[in-house]
């Protein structure tokens, strides 16, 4: 199966699982469960998702523990999105072409709808339905826990916020936790499933962290060039905002060549796997060419 068509399915699923796995509510509260669906069920392009589920068949995982471990991701990185709107932070209005939550509804419910997916997460991953062995969910729930908090997108996104000059290595590591994290996460939870050898998850979560790298230095380039149509949300606000990221620091053409040298070193990581990874490979091509 080619690789569009390949996302275009994890996308699919993920959507119905989590229209399942969400929250609906008849009383008052039936605003946040509402907002926490049109934050998590709107048209992400769901690839971390992807990642979750190619990692999964690589491991000859089945199918069903992997997607719950990728709707808990979804939802984290939903709420890292809702968040990450608010006026308080990027103050953005829209996102996955629709109004952002907090102008869909309103601040508070946006801050709750973020805080009540967090919970939403985890709830999902320590569920019996997700592994039968206590041990295995609980790996599960520390993994994600350390890539979301303060040593994961929470504290990559406070040195954002701070927009503190760095020098490349300390954007690097910044990029690394605000969406390096989340993204390595894709691998590692399946890896936890898998529970794989030592050898295999290094190759593995090496080929993570470059990948994530690449990611945001995509969509740091997406934002000086790319069309707010086509993304779905606002667009050259980086420069205007004081963000400090390889294209604010480099210029355009600098972060290309960075991104070019990164993509060889990525995909050379996948090597211990051979042809069988050849579609995880294939998707940081994917990863660079996106606009959207
Ligand atoms: C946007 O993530 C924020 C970053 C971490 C770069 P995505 O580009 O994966 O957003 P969706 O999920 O497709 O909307
Ligand atoms: C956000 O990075 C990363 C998160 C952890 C949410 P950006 O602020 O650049 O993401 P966009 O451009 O708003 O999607
Ligand atoms: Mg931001
Ligand atoms: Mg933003
Ligand atoms: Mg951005």
């Amino acid at each position: 199966m080619s690789l569009a068509r390949r996302v275009a399915e994890a996308a699919d699923l993920v959507t119905v699982a989590l229209d399942e796995l969400l929250p609906r509510a008849d009383g008052p509260e039936s605003r946040l469960t509402e907002a926490m669906r049109y934050a998590a069920l709107g048209s992400g392009k769901r690839l971390r998702t992807f990642f979750a589920l190619e990692t999964g068949r690589l491991f000859d995982l089945e199918e069903r523990p992997v997607l719950r471990a990728a709707c808990a991701l979804e939802c984290i990185h939903a709420y890292s999105l809702v968040h990450d709107d608010l006026p308080c932070m990027d103050d953005d209005d829209m996102r996955r072409g629709q109004p952002t939550v907090h102008r869909a509804y309103d601040e508070a419910t946006a801050v709750l709808a973020g805080d009540a997916l967090q919970s939403a997460a985890f709830e999902i991953l320590a569920h019996p339905d997700t592994h039968p062995d206590g041990a295995v969910r609980c790996e599960l729930v520390l993994k994600l826990a350390v890539a979301s908090g303060a040593r994961g997108m929470a504290g990559g996104q406070m040195i954002d916020i701070l927009g503190v000059r760095e020098d490349l290595g300390g954007v690097a590591r910044m990029q690394r936790l605000k969406t390096g994290a989340l993204i390595a996460c894709a691998f590692e939870l399946p890896l936890v499933l898998a529970r794989a050898q030592d050898g295999d998850r290094h190759a593995m979560l090496a080929f993570a962290h470059d990948l994530g790298l690449a990611y945001q230095i995509v969509d740091d380039l997406l934002d000086a060039e790319g069309e707010a149509d086509a993304m779905g949300k606002a667009a050259r606000k980086d420069a205007k905002m004081g963000k400090v990221n390889f294209v604010t620091l480099l210029g355009a053409e600098a972060a290309r060549e960075r991104l070019g040298l990164l993509a060889s070193q990525t995909k050379a990581h996948l090597d211990p796997f051979g042809r069988r990874a050849d579609l995880l490979r294939d998707s940081v091509d994917f990863v660079l060419e996106r606009r959207q």
